[in-house]
């Protein structure tokens, strides 16, 4: 596991890691994607790191996927490629590197190595795990199967390579209700997050039966506190993510993937915006949107946070951390996730 303080040892041995405010100010392009909720001083002291980075990446023929739940010196700083867990998932695919340096958490780093599996994929930080993803194992999903005979599971791409293994389909909160609709089955049992499931209960025609997961972010809104907000600012639009509970949702104008939210934000408008989600979603958009004015409620991701310039940095130095997933599972994991992306395009999604 990689120790904070030993690898900014590395590091300052052979980068300049410095803050500088002439580095900063040289590198204003990128700055200008991020000045509404990055300082000038945290952009000097991020310039270096972003500068050694964007280097390295050419040396060693890398590319960044970045979630929408990174910081937005990463997101904007570093990142080829952003998006939600589909759209991360599809792009792994696509990419034309030998490195794939997954900023998000480490499920998302498996299904890239599982959909890619000769390429090297590297995780700034391996304990960047997910609650949803913890939350069951493969025997889970065998007692789901032994308690609901015959009926297909769909597993939420927030789970390990072994659940998606034993899994009939993936889903990610892009796709859910429309793969969960093409199930040829009455029953669908989804896994593993109850909230998710409920959601996609409420606008499926299926019998839905659940694993009772939940994502720690999420969960943590409540229907109260987004009636208190409306009542304050009642031309606010209020955007909530599927992870979070039935009621909450039934509270929400729109309910979507990350990548779902802002596009419905681009597409709709508004002066105000609560996302009910993970904080950096906001900020990554903030200048995109100099319009918006974003209320953030601010529940942080303690998974997503562990990843850092810093630890980015020592990855592709020491190319250390790489993701490897045992060729067996791959292989059935991999039919679950393609089964996902190539159904979602049949759909159109
Ligand atoms: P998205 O697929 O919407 O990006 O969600 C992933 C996630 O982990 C949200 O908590
Ligand atoms: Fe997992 Fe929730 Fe963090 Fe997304 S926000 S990675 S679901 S813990």
């Amino acid at each position: 596991m990689l120790n904070t303080g030993s690898f900014r040892s590395v590091l300052n041995h052979c980068y300049d890691l410095d803050p500088s405010p002439k580095l900063a100010a040289s590198m204003s392009d990128l700055y200008g994607k991020m000045s509404r909720v990055v300082s000038p001083p945290d952009w000097s002291i991020y310039a270096p790191y972003v500068k050694a980075i964007n280097q390295l990446k050419k040396e060693r023929n890398a590319v960044i996927l970045a979630h929408n739940y990174m910081t937005p010196d990463i997101f904007h700083g570093v990142a080829d490629f952003v998006g939600d867990s589909l759209q991360l998932a599809v792009k792994a695919t696509e990419v034309d590197a030998d490195v794939i340096v997954q900023c998000g958490v480490h499920f998302m780093a498996e299904t890239s190595k599982i959909l890619s599996p000769d390429k090297t994929v590297l995780m700034p930080d391996m304990d960047a795990g997910c609650s949803l993803a913890e939350s069951i194992t493969a025997e889970g999903v065998a007692q789901m199967r032994a308690k609901y005979p015959g009926a297909p599971v769909v597993s939420y791409v927030n789970t390990t390579a072994e659940v998606k293994a034993a899994s009939d389909i993936c889903c990610t909160s892009a796709n859910a209700v429309q793969i969960v609709d093409a199930m040829d089955s009455d029953t669908v049992i989804m896994t593993p997050d109850k909230y998710l499931a409920q959601n996609v209960a409420n606008l499926s025609k299926k019998k839905i039966v659940y694993w009772p997961g939940s994502c720690v972010v999420h969960e943590l809104y409540t229907a109260d506190e987004l009636r208190a907000y409306r009542e304050h600012e009642p031309d606010a639009k209020i955007i909530a993510h599927p992870e979070c509970t039935p009621a909450v949702v039934a509270e929400a104008d729109f309910t979507g993937s990350t990548s779902g939210i802002v596009n419905w934000i681009k597409r709709n408008g508004a002066s105000k915006a609560m996302l009910v989600t993970e904080c950096s979603m906001a900020s990554n958009i903030a200048d995109e949107l100099p319009g918006v004015e974003f209320a953030k409620p601010c529940n942080i991701c303690p998974y997503m946070k562990k990843i850092t310039l810093e630890n980015i940095l020592y990855v592709l130095h020491t190319m250390s951390n790489q993701v490897e997933v045992d060729t067996e599972i791959a292989r059935d994991a991999r039919k679950s996730v393609t089964r996902m992306i190539d159904l979602s395009r049949e759909l159109g999604l």
